[in-house]
C-alpha cells in the first residue's frame, strides 16, 4: 500500500514526456491474441493495469515481458481462461473476450471489475458478439461464449461504446466475410487498435469514424507498434499546471485529441500554444468559470472531469459540470468537501462555488481519475495533503510522485506496508 504526501502551493514549472496511452496498449495487447510469432511494443506506460494485463496473457499461454517501456510478446498457441482475481482487478480484461471467441471457438471470463464509476454493463458487447455467430451465457457470475464460426454480419451498437467496439472489432477480423460495426466509438485508441491490427494482417477500416468495416481474413501474423501518447494522462498534466498556475511543457503528446480540453482551458483563460507534438500551458491571470458535459469522443471525455471539476475550484464564480457517460462518477468530490471545495451534486450535474481556498488534509482516492484529481487539489491547496488509496492511480499513471517532484512539486511517495 502506498500514500502520497503533497505540500501545495507551488506553481509546476518544466517540461514533462507523456506517455503511451493505457487505453490503448491494454487493448493491443489483447489483439496480440489473435495472431502468430513475436510482438515488440514500445512507449507502453509502466503502470498496474499493463502489468495486470501481462499476467492475462501468461495465463493464456502468451510469452510476455514488460521491460522499461518496451514489452515483448511470444505469441503461439493460446489457450486456458484468465483468473478471476486478474479480470476482476480490472474492467479492461474484458477485451479478451472477442480475440479469444474468434481464436479458439470459445471464451470463458470472469464478470470484470475495474474503476467503481457507476453501471458499467457489457450488453453492448455481448449483442455484438452474438451478431457474429456466438452464444452467449452467464453461469456463475462468469461469461461463457462459444462459436464454431463467426460470420460477418451488419451492426448497430446502441451506444457508441468503446470496448464494445474494439470487442467486436477485434473478433470480427477472423470472421468469415465482412462486418460494419455502425454507431462505433470514435476514440483516437480505436483507430490506434486497427492501425496494429491491419500491421498483423487484418483488413479493418474506418476507425476515427462511426462505421468500421472488417473484412474477415485467416489467420493473423505478427507486429512491431509505437503506441499513440496517452491523452488522458496529457490532460491530466495540463489540468495540473493550470491549477498551480505554472508554466509546463508537454512533450509527446497529440494536441488535436485534447481539443474538447484545450478549447475549454482557452476560454477559461490558461494560455495555451500547441505546435506538433507539443502542448505548452502557461500562467493564466485569473481563470473564469466554465460548463461542462462529458460525452464519447470527440466530446469532452469523462476520463478528465474530476481533474477539470477540481481546476474549476480556482475560478471565481459558478462552474457546472455535467457526467453523461456514467452514472456515478462524483465520489471524489465528497474528499474535495473536507478541503473546503463548494461543490453540489445533484444527480449527473456538479455544481462548483469557486475561488475559495482549499487547505490540505487527508483524503483517500476511489477510483484511478478520481485520485488524480485528488492529487490536483493537494497541489492547489494550502499546506499538505495525504492521499490514500494510491492503488488506484498506480493503474494508470507511471511514476506519478517521481514526475511531479520532477515539475517541482513537493510530493513524496510513502509506502505504508
Ligand atoms: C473506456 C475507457 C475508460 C473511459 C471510457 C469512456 C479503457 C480501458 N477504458 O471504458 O477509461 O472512461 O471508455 O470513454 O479503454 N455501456 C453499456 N453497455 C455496454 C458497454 C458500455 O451500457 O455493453 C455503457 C457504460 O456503462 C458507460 C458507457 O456505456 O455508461 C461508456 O462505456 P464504454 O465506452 O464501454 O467504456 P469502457 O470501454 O468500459
Amino acid at each position: 500500500m502506498a500514500k502520497l504526501l503533497i505540500e501545495g502551493g507551488r506553481r509546476l514549472n518544466g517540461t514533462i514526456r507523456i506517455g503511451g496511452a493505457k487505453n490503448s496498449v491494454l487493448k493491443l495487447m489483447a489483439a496480440a491474441i489473435l495472431g502468430h510469432g513475436a510482438f515488440h511494443i514500445t512507449d507502453v506506460p509502466a503502470i498496474d493495469d499493463v502489468r495486470t494485463m501481462v499476467g492475462v496473457l501468461r495465463s493464456l499461454g502468451v510469452q510476455a515481458f514488460l521491460q522499461g517501456n518496451e514489452l515483448h510478446l511470444s505469441v503461439n498457441g493460446v489457450h486456458g481462461r484468465p483468473p478471476e482475481r486478474l479480470v476482476q482487478s480490472m474492467r479492461a480484461s474484458v477485451q479478451v473476450m472477442g480475440p479469444l471467441l474468434a481464436r479458439l471457438g470459445s471464451a470463458e471470463i470472469a464478470l470484470p471489475g475495474g474503476c467503481a464509476i457507476g453501471t458499467r454493463p457489457l450488453d453492448i458487447h455481448l449483442d455484438g458478439l452474438r451478431r457474429l455467430g456466438a452464444r452467449i451465457e452467464e453461469v456463475e457470475g462468469r461469461i461463457v461464449a462459444k462459436a464454431e464460426v463467426l460470420k460477418g454480419a451488419d451492426i448497430v451498437l446502441r451506444y457508441p461504446s468503446v470496448g464494445a467496439t474494439e470487442n467486436i472489432l477485434m473478433a470480427a477480423t477472423l470472421a468469415q466475410g465482412t462486418t460494419v460495426i455502425r454507431n462505433a466509438a470514435r476514440e483516437p485508441e480505436i483507430l490506434d487498435i486497427q492501425e496494429f491490427l491491419n500491421r498483423m494482417g487484418a483488413k479493418v477500416q474506418g476507425a476515427g469514424t462511426s462505421v468500421i468495416t472488417v473484412h474477415g481474413v485467416p489467420d493473423l501474423g505478427c507486429a512491431d507498434y509505437r503506441v499513440i501518447p496517452d491523452r488522458i494522462e496529457a490532460g491530466t498534466y495540463v489540468i495540473a499546471a493550470a491549477a498551480t498556475g505554472g508554466q509546463v511543457q508537454l512533450l509527446n503528446v497529440i494536441p488535436h485529441h485534447l481539443e474538447p480540453l484545450l478549447r475549454i482551458l482557452t476560454a477559461m483563460g490558461v494560455p495555451i500554444e500547441v505546435e506538433e507534438g507539443i502542448v505548452r500551458v502557461y500562467p493564466a491571470e485569473e481563470l473564469s468559470p466554465a460548463q461542462i458535459q462529458t460525452a464519447p469522443y470527440p466530446g469532452f471525455p469523462t476520463d478528465l472531469q474530476p481533474q477539470f471539476t477540481t481546476l474549476s475550484l480556482k475560478a471565481r464564480g459558478q462552474s457546472i459540470v455535467r457526467e453523461s457517460v456514467y452514472d456515478n462518477r462524483f465520489g471524489y468530490i465528497r474528499e474535495l468537501g473536507k478541503m473546503g471545495a463548494d461543490i453540489t451534486v445533484s444527480q449527473n450535474r456538479a455544481v462548483v462555488n469557486g475561488g475559495r481556498p482549499l487547505w490540505g488534509t487527508s483524503l483517500v482516492a476511489g477510483d484511478l481519475r478520481g485520485g488524480a484529481a485528488l492529487i490536483i487539489a493537494g497541489l492547489m491547496a494550502e499546506g499538505y495533503s495525504e492521499i490514500d488509496g494510491l492503488y488506484h492511480v498506480d493503474r494508470g499513471y507511471e511514476d506519478i510522485a517521481g514526475r511531479l517532484q520532477a515539475l517541482g512539486a513537493r510530493a513524496l511517495r510513502l509506502e505504508t506496508g
